[in-house]
């Protein structure tokens, strides 16, 4: 055989050798918390989708909890007709709505066919949210699946959509008493119906003849430190990781140019700009996100 050929041959080989090794499936890092009937997965294990209809939504989370890192999922959000339906996808505390949680939200708002989706993205920490920012995305998130990333670590909190940050959320100097950076989390996403607020403010309901409302997820990746009781090394060397040093304090010159343009173009509703709800801004509203 010419060495040509001979290489090819190898090259097919390992190609080979490489797609017959076993793929990552949803019950090493997942458990279903509720309605188990509502979730399906594609032949191949490798899509994952939640269903709502009348009776119920349904949700999953990981089985490990971390604290800092890089949390990425794609979602394909549901098409169609969507109003009131809510898809939510974040890191919390606790398996619960416990009044001591913290939480970190995607919330990715259904509407009427052709009408835009809004995603709304807030801020928990023991038990409190209100920090509510919603944003307009530049694409039509039913289509495809995308990225949807949230970096954290003790300095910011930066949520990314393909890998454009879309909010940054600082703890600068460490003087913001509303960063939630005690305590690990885990991560959730969850089919439910809203039709009470989230669709023009409540207006449009949930079309059941339009059920099952379907979302789905591939490709979850996590480069972060992992919970161990009582408390991982990794920790405490949190530093020699890319996610919490000075590279990851602050945003990047590009990712100051994307957040720039996601400012001026795609913010619908900033709490920080909400003097009529709150007549005294939250503390954090005066740290600047381009520090
Ligand atoms: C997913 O589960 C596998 C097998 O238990 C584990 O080795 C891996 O660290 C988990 N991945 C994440 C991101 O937690
Ligand atoms: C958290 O909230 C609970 C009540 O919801 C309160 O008792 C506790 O003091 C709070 N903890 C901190 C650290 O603020
Ligand atoms: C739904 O569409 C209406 C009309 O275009 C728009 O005002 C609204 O912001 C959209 N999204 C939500 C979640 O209400």
């Amino acid at each position: 055989m010419e060495t040509r050929v001979i290489v090819l041959f190898i090259v097919a080989v390992m190609a080979a050798s490489c797609s017959a090794q076993p793929k990552k499936s949803f019950q090493d890092n997942f458990s279903i918390m509720w309605s188990e009937d509502h979730f399906k997965t594609s032949e191949d294990g490798q899509i994952w989708y939640l269903n709502l209809d009348k009776d119920t939504g349904c949700g999953f989370q990981t089985k490990q909890m971390y604290r800092f890192g890089w949390f990425s999922m794609k979602l394909k959000l549901v098409g169609g007709d969507s109003a009131g339906v809510v898809t939510a996808y974040y890191m919390c505390t606790e398996n619960g709505a416990g009044p001591t949680r913290d939480e970190l939200d995607f919330e990715f708002l259904g509407n009427r066919t052709g009408e835009p989706y809004l995603i709304q993205t807030n801020v928990y920490k023991n038990g409190t949210g209100n920090r509510e920012m919603r944003h307009m995305l530049w694409f039509d998130p039913t289509e495809d699946f995308h990225t949807y990333s949230i970096l954290w670590n003790s300095h910011q909190i930066v949520f990314f959509v393909d890998k454009v940050p879309i909010r940054v959320y600082k703890n600068a100097n460490y003087d913001n008493n509303f960063f939630p950076n005690e305590k690990p989390m885990y991560l959730f996403s969850s089919i439910w119906n809203a039709d009470e607020w989230a669709t023009r403010g409540g207006l449009e309901k949930t079309d059941w003849k339009k059920a099952p409302f379907v979302s789905s997820y591939k490709e979850f990746s996590v480069e972060g430190c992992q919970w161990e009781d009582p408390y991982p090394a990794c920790v405490s060397t949190t530093t020699k990781n890319w996610w919490d040093q000075y590279e990851s304090w602050h945003l990047t010159k590009d990712q100051k140019n994307d957040f720039a343009w996601v400012e001026r173009n795609l913010v619908i509703y900033d709490y920080c700009k909400d003097t009529e709800r709150f007549p005294t801004l939250p503390e954090e509203c005066s740290l600047s996100p381009w520090d």
